[in-house]
């Protein structure tokens, strides 16, 4: 008797473990020895997603039912799944929490619903996705914080929505500059076709970068409309707002630094571009034929990206920042790099600073003079203290002051881009 309870326990739980939500389908895959389980759902009378979805579904489809939203935590009892598809709803509505304990969902896909919003911080519950589909809804705009939550997708579909402009951070997500990528870069393949496009300089960028040998970035279709039928004015417009995009100009303050051990130095780059290029810093190689080989620290890992000391951009299109070295000894000595981004292109300045020993330290400044002032023109560009040595003891204020402040008048002429439009204008 007791037995026969048991085992009607026993088949009961087993029945919840594998039962099948009603009006939906459910199939046991083989993949290998693994067995997989399916479940399908679209059926009409689908009205919201189901609960009692079996807890092993690794692919879970919800197609073609008058669903409209999508709530909190409505998936948290399929932390296998690995495909989820709510392909041709009417989804209006994505809680950003929708999606937590999704954590081996591999391929995510929404195409044909009628969202006007995608709440993409909730991506940060699915760490392993690779492939998301928002083919076919009403996305209005993409937030620029979507970049911080793209790192890992490989497959992204945005077509047939209602993009007009595209952030800056992602172009600089999917073409990353060459020293800033972790490892390889994961090739990419983006659907921007069938938008409203700006023809701005962003959109102009992402299709000649797609288009370079080696691009890293496959575009579905490489086609991207704007969003006006040009008619000859409008074309002119265009051309205007594609003229406003200029490659960045880079101008250290020095190009050739030598300090003597022990002291402090700071090295500023200003530069130039449209729009405003972002600044960095980064050590190319370290003098390692120097006398003093016991003193070099070889474990360093170059290139390296140093952060900035201060960074302003004081106003749009022109930037600057300094790095700033105290106490130097031997491993600073060597190849800096300051590297200008922006969209129309990069521009990098090289700054080489030598460490002279010798010296001790109150007096140091009188021999190192006489080095430097041997050959000033060669070490120091006259009309501009970009390299400021032998700061004795650096505070922020103190640096503050002794900055100059990049005046317009200083600044070069911005330069024209008459061949990267040439370059543009061909698509
Ligand atoms: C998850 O499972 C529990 C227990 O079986 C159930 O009560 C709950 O409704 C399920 N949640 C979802 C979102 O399916
Ligand atoms: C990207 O993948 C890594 C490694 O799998 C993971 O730790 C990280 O959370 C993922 N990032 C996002 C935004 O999903």
């Amino acid at each position: 008797m007791h037995l026969l309870v048991l085992f009607h326990i026993l088949q009961s739980l087993l029945l919840a473990a594998h039962s099948c939500p009603s009006l939906c389908s459910c199939h046991d895959g083989k993949s290998g020895i693994a067995e997989l389980r399916l479940v399908q759902c679209s059926d009409p009378g689908i009205t919201a997603v189901p609960i009692s979805v079996p807890a092993d579904t690794v692919k879970l489809r919800l197609e073609k039912t008058p669903i409209s939203k999508v709530s909190r935590a409505a998936f948290y009892n399929l932390s296998e799944l690995r495909f989820l598809w709510l392909t041709y709803n009417s989804i209006t509505l994505i809680h950003p929490s929708s999606f937590v304990n999704l954590k081996a969902l591999r391929e995510l896909r929404l195409d044909g619903n009628l969202l006007t919003s995608f709440p993409w911080e909730g991506l940060r519950d699915m760490p392993r996705l690779q492939t998301l589909g928002l083919h076919n809804n009403r996305l209005s705009s993409l937030p620029a914080h979507a970049a911080l939550f793209l790192p890992n997708i490989t497959y992204l579909d945005l077509s047939s929505n209602r993009l007009t402009i595209l952030p800056a951070e992602l172009l600089d997500l999917w073409f990353p500059l060459p020293g800033q990528s972790e490892g390889q870069v994961e090739r990419r393949i983006l659907g921007l076709h069938d938008n409203p496009w700006l023809c701005d300089c962003q959109i102009s960028m992402l299709m000649s970068l797609s288009m370079t040998l080696g691009s890293t970035v496959v575009l579905m279709d490489q086609l991207l409309m704007c969003s006006k039928s040009l008619s000859q004015s409008e074309l002119l417009q265009t051309q205007a707002e594609l003229s406003r995009c200029m490659r960045p100009s880079v101008q250290p303050a020095a190009t050739r630094v030598i300090s003597p051990m022990g002291s402090n130095v700071i090295l500023r780059c200003d530069a130039t571009g449209y729009p405003t290029p972002t600044l960095t810093w980064i050590k190319t190689s370290t003098y390692t034929n120097c006398c003093q080989q016991d003193n070099l620290d070889n474990s360093e890992q170059l290139p390296r990206i140093l952060e900035s000391f201060m960074q302003e951009s004081p106003r749009v299109g022109v930037r600057w920042s300094i790095i700033s070295l105290n106490g130097l000894s031997y491993k600073d000595a060597g190849e800096y790099r300051c590297q200008a981004r922006n969209m129309a292109g990069i521009s990098e300045a090289l700054i080489k600073l030598k460490v002279m020993g010798i010296t001790k330290l109150p007096h140091l400044p009188k021999k190192s003079r006489k080095i430097s002032s041997k050959s000033p023109s060669k070490y120091r560009k006259p009309y501009q203290m970009s390299a400021i040595t032998n700061v004795p003891s650096v505070k922020d204020n103190q640096i503050l002051s002794s900055i100059t402040p990049f005046s317009s008048n200083q600044a070069k002429k911005p330069q024209s881009l008459v061949t990267f439009l040439e370059h543009v204008r061909k698509y």
